[in-house]
């Protein structure tokens, strides 16, 4: 396949940045989108150039690094992560401009690299759950119903790739938290710190500058793993019954 590509480059978070063209030859339909990409700085490191900086980890759709705006779409056409994104998805002779998750709390650190620490914050703020450490418990003791076991794992399959604030015109990080939130909500595991876990990372999520939903839904449309806004119900659901109960104490 031939391809141009325009690349969104950037120096540091201080430069302006700009796009710049680099034609491509010999590309596989069977390589990955971040093979590809591999191709380009091959090239680039041989005629001496600065390779494209881009952030990647597994190449297995698990760590959600793969942050890549591709022709308009986070994560480009499929529903997919960009490390599981193939050239057959493309055509000979296609433009395919690339460009970093664009959100004032993702901050670009060059080229393709934007800082997703926010969403570590977040995390650290009140996604987890206090337990005494010792032995494996046996199996089943404590029961929970399979239809409550399915979706809190559903939910936990959230791999905070940050393409739902990409998609979301107001980088609203709601479909992120309310996956964190759900999945420990409904789970025994996450009832002690319930409420003021809810409370913590909503509070954390509008310091950390993402902004409101926008209730479009492009946020699910686009996530790689299915995230449904049933999660953003329920968070909100939570959030309310924590503020209330809090202001009746
Ligand atoms: S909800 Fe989906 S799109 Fe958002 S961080 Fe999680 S996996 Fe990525
Ligand atoms: S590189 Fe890990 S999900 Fe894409």
């Amino acid at each position: 396949m031939k391809l141009t590509l325009k690349v969104w480059r950037q120096k540091n978070n201080k430069d302006k940045g700009g796009f710049k063209t680099y034609p491509l030859d010999g590309i596989s339909a069977d390589m990955s989108f971040l093979e590809m990409l591999d191709v380009l700085n091959e090239d680039l490191n041989e005629k001496g150039e600065d390779p494209v900086h881009f952030d990647h980890d597994c190449r297995e759709g698990i760590c959600g690094m793969c942050s890549l705006y591709i022709n308009g779409k986070p994560h480009g056409p499929k529903q997919t992560t960009t490390c599981q994104l193939h050239m057959r998805s493309f055509s000979d002779g296609d433009t395919i401009t690339i460009e970093p998750w664009r959100a004032t709390a993702f901050p670009v650190q060059k080229d393709l690299v934007v800082d997703r620490s926010a969403f570590d914050r977040i995390i650290q703020s009140g996604g987890y759950v206090s337990v005494n450490t010792g032995g494996v418990p046996d199996a089943n003791e404590i029961p929970i119903p399979k239809t409550i076991a399915d979706e809190a794992f559903d939910a936990a399959t959230c791999i905070g790739c940050g393409a739902c604030v990409a998609a979301c015109k107001n980088a609203s990080a709601m479909l992120f938290v309310s996956a964190k939130v759900s999945q420990l909500a409904m789970l025994p595991q996450g009832q002690v710190e319930r409420k003021e876990r809810v409370e913590k990372m909503v509070a954390q999520m509008d310091a950390e500058g993402f902004g409101a939903c926008t209730n479009t839904g492009a946020c699910a449309a686009e996530c790689p793993k299915g995230i449904s806004l049933t999660n953003i119900a329920r968070l909100n659901r939570e959030y309310f019954s924590a503020i209330v109960s809090s202001e009746n104490v």
